[in-house]
């Protein structure tokens, strides 16, 4: 029988621990769940491992972390509903120099031990590897020999159990990392609707920490297009009011209908957010992801729009509110601010990797 990831061995080819030594003794199972500590890894964009480290923090049970690999006995369901990962992998190392040691046949089972117990959490339907050269003979022969294990069909695309493979570090082994859910976290369920420019919901999760989240604030989301920024804030908890605008009919449908799918009632109206109308000092927290200028909007156009929507949010922000602002067009944000040192103050919230993008979150309030 292949023994669970806590179980650190050293001899070639067998699992170690996974840790970065392979010897550290792991975490016994507690005794409340009566579960097995395995040993997992969150994936994050670059730029939030300081979020997501807060949000494990708070995971009962979550023992012997290290950045953003831990020891957990308890249910693995409880973090695929961690908010700022993308994605939450289970991991397992095995003492071989190379992946082709993977494929003895002592090995071979163990892997395939391991992979059933993610397979029987997430209930993925089809595998795919991830792993340099993944291509090469060893890879194609690892994948014929987990499809025959898992029962599980081979799709190199689109396969929902993830399994990536590399090298143990600080260690001579190869671990194996999978993902424990068919899609990344940062999939939501309640994405029923997609739009040109959607900001990665692990981002508006941080954006939304990190402004502060207060019960008793009036939040505004100018701009929202399909509503990522209202949805994470609607299931954070409540608020004193919760309002959003998109100038596009399409963008407040697509933002309606997401807020529909993840069962909250928020209000959303087609309004041009430089001119709301609205009486001044209405809203605590304005949140904003404004026009980046190559999806949505061009640097031309927000040019203009920046500065009038800065003077909008001034108007709009009650005395000690708070503006947060997510955009990549950081010179032309940072020069406004500049230019207005005397309407603002301001500090960077952090600077995030993501599609190819590096946004800046930005939070600024009134002198
Ligand atoms: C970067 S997108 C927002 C994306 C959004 N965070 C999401 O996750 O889908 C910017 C949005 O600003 C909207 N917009 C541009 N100018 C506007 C204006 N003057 N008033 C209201 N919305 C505007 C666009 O229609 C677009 O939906």
């Amino acid at each position: 029988m292949p023994r669970p990831a806590r179980s650190p061995r050293t001899s070639s080819g067998r699992p170690t621990s996974g840790s970065s030594s392979g010897k550290r003794a792991a975490p016994r199972g507690d005794f409340r769940t009566r579960q097995p500590a395995h040993e997992y890894e969150l994936e994050v964009l670059p730029g939030l491992e300081a979020v997501a480290a807060t949000e494990l923090a708070a995971v009962p049970l979550a023992r012997d972390v290290r950045g953003l690999r831990f020891w957990y006995p308890g249910d693995p369901e409880r973090l695929t509903r961690l908010r700022s990962a993308v994605a939450v992998y289970r991991v397992q190392a095995w003492d071989v120099p190379r992946p082709r040691g993977l494929l003895g046949n002592q090995q071979l089972g163990e892997l395939a031990a391991y992979l059933r117990g993610v397979v029987e959490v997430g209930g993925q339907q089809s595998f795919r590897i991830s792993a340099a050269g993944r291509e090469s003979a060893v890879m194609e022969r690892l994948a014929a020999e987990l499809q025959n294990a898992l029962e599980l069909p081979h799709d190199p695309k689109e396969g929902e159990l993830l399994i990536r493979l590399r090298p143990q570090e600080g260690g001579d082994g190869w671990e194996v990392l999978a993902r424990m859910t068919p899609r990344p976290l940062s999939a939501r369920s309640w994405r029923v609707c997609n739009r040109g420019g959607g900001l990665n919901a692990t981002i508006a999760y941080a954006a939304h920490k990190l402004a502060g989240q207060r019960d008793e604030d009036r939040i505004f989301n100018p701009m929202c297009g399909s509503g990522t920024l209202l949805v994470e804030r609607a299931l954070l908890g409540p608020s004193a009011a919760l309002v959003g605008v998109d100038l596009d009919a399409e963008a407040v449908e697509c933002s309606r209908a997401n807020l529909r799918a993840a069962g909250r009632e928020v209000e959303v109206a087609q309004v041009d957010a430089l001119q709301t109308g609205l009486p001044a000092r209405s809203f605590d927290l304005i949140v904003a992801d404004l026009p980046w200028g190559d999806a949505i909007g061009s640097h031309r156009a927000n040019a203009a729009l920046y500065p009038e929507f800065l003077a909008e949010s001034h108007r709009l922000l009650s005395r000690r509110g708070r503006l947060c602002v997510i955009t990549h067009e950081i010179r032309l944000f940072e020069r406004l601010l500049q230019e207005q040192a005397g309407q603002w103050h301001a500090r960077e919230l952090f600077q995030v990797y993501s599609g190819g993008h590096h946004p800046k979150a930005y939070l600024l309030h009134k002198p």
